[in-house]
């Protein structure tokens, strides 16, 4: 193992995180290579420096004026050609900081990390998984996740998945969760992601409450737990019901063998799907300053093993844009937006409470609901497009995903219309 590894894994002993790394976790480092000597340079590299693999010119990095053109003059060229800092545009993990403990007043009175950046959210997980979840180690999640965490949780890690029921009656399954995290080893993570994807549901604040209490239960017999907040869709809510801050502020401080991780994004939150730009945080308890430097250098050290460094303009138009005078009202217009189309969704489907053929699973927030559906569920999402022009997306065999998100207001009424009719005709 690399010396700068033994030394991070040092400063970080007597916490649950090193109990929790993986082997991969536990050799990662940033090494002191070129971007080291480079950001040594720069400071004192005066009258030459030949460091790093930029073209430069009167020490700036040169570009096509036919790039720059595309950019608006608010955006200076060092702002978009350089590589970006390692860990993200350290202005930019400041304001994600500080926006995210608006939005969890919890968090205000506990210390976490400064998030790190990675190239969007699904990049966010992977590296998480790679650092914490051994290779066939246990993860507790509900059976009903994103597709895409098989690839991760599957391939990449060759998890052994325990899983529980997303629902028990028309609330979250939070007895699922118990027994499940019994089921599982002495150093588990569990992966939940709230707003969830694909049913769009969100624990009520009694409900969240509820998963902190057996979450710290298990923490407290002694089981190291390793939290992944999923949070992709987080601020997506209309009405009251939902618990309106992430199980991460609740998580942070809560256990000694609790580890709380975020893993949220600029994705949906900020409506910039293609820029790339997520981000990383930790939480846990009583860890010092070094300690959570460690847990950010293990992050860099796999970023830089990956994807070497995040995108540069996204970064710095986001930063910019988040300090827009209209940000905050642009954002809440975007999310009353998609929760008029949620009322009008919740509206039509009264007509079919007593409906046997299709039912709705529970949801209030984000971007999806879920049916349970009697016919099999690709042969009603194949009949809908073949017949009805309507792309849906089955889940598995008996669900199906609707993103209402990306239906306009007035086409939600017959969006459920015909998604009944075509159930009904199977
Ligand atoms: C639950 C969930 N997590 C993570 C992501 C990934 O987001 P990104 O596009 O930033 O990789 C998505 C995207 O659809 C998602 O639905």
């Amino acid at each position: 193992m690399h010396d700068l590894a033994v030394k991070l894994n040092d400063t970080l002993k007597g916490t649950c995180a090193y109990d929790l790394l993986s082997d991969y976790g536990l050799r990662m480092y940033v090494p002191k290579g070129i971007i080291v000597q480079s950001s040594e340079a720069k400071e004192k590299a005066k009258k030459h420096n030949a460091t790093i693999g930029v073209a430069m010119e009167n020490g700036s990095a040169m570009y096509y004026p036919g790039m720059k053109a595309q950019f608006a003059d608010t955006m200076k060229a060092g702002e978009i050609f350089p590589y970006a800092p390692m860990g993200g545009v350290l202005a930019l993990r400041n304001a994600w900081k500080a926006d995210m403990e608006r939005k969890n007043p919890l968090l205000e009175e506990k210390i976490t990390s400064l998030p790190v950046v990675t190239s969007g959210l699904t990049n966010a997980l992977s590296l998480v998984c790679s650092l914490f979840l051994e290779v066939g180690g246990d993860v507790v999640l509900p059976d009903m996740y994103w597709e895409n965490y098989n690839l991760i949780l599957d391939e990449q890690r060759q998890a052994n998945k325990i899983m529980f029921p997303i629902f028990k009656g028309n609330g979250f399954n939070v007895e699922g969760l118990d027994y499940a995290l019994r089921a599982a080893d002495d150093c588990v993570m569990v992966l939940l992601n709230f707003p969830n994807n694909p049913t769009g549901y969100t624990p009520t604040e009694k409900e969240s409450d509820e998963i902190i209490a057996v979450l710290k239960k298990h923490a407290d017999n002694g089981q190291k737990i390793v939290l992944v907040c999923d949070d992709a869709y987080f601020g997506l809510f209309f009405d009251d019901e939902p618990c309106r801050q992430s199980l991460f502020a609740k998580a942070c401080g809560l256990s000694r063998n609790i580890l709380a991780v975020k893993c949220d994004a600029a994705t949906k939150e900020e409506m910039v799907w293609g820029f790339r730009v997520a981000f990383v945080t930790y939480g846990g308890t009583d860890f010092t300053d070094a300690q959570y430097d460690a847990l950010v250098q293990k992050t860099m050290g796999a970023i830089r093993g990956s994807l070497s460094s995040c995108s540069m303009p996204g970064q710095n138009i986001i930063l910019k844009g988040l300090a827009d005078p209209n940000h905050d009202s642009d954002r809440a217009k975007g999310v009353e937006k998609i929760g008029e189309r949620y009322l009008r969704l919740k509206e039509s489907l009264k007509k079919y409470t007593d409906n046997e053929v299709l039912k709705p699973l529970p949801f209030n927030s984000g971007y999806f609901m879920s049916f349970w559906c009697k016919p099999n569920a690709e042969d009603l999402r194949k009949y809908l497009l073949d017949k009805y022009q309507t792309g849906i997306i089955r889940s598995d065999d008996h669900h199906i995903r609707i993103a209402f998100s990306s239906v306009d207001v007035q086409n939600i009424e017959d969006l459920v219309d015909t998604v009944y009719k075509a159930a009904s005709e199977l």
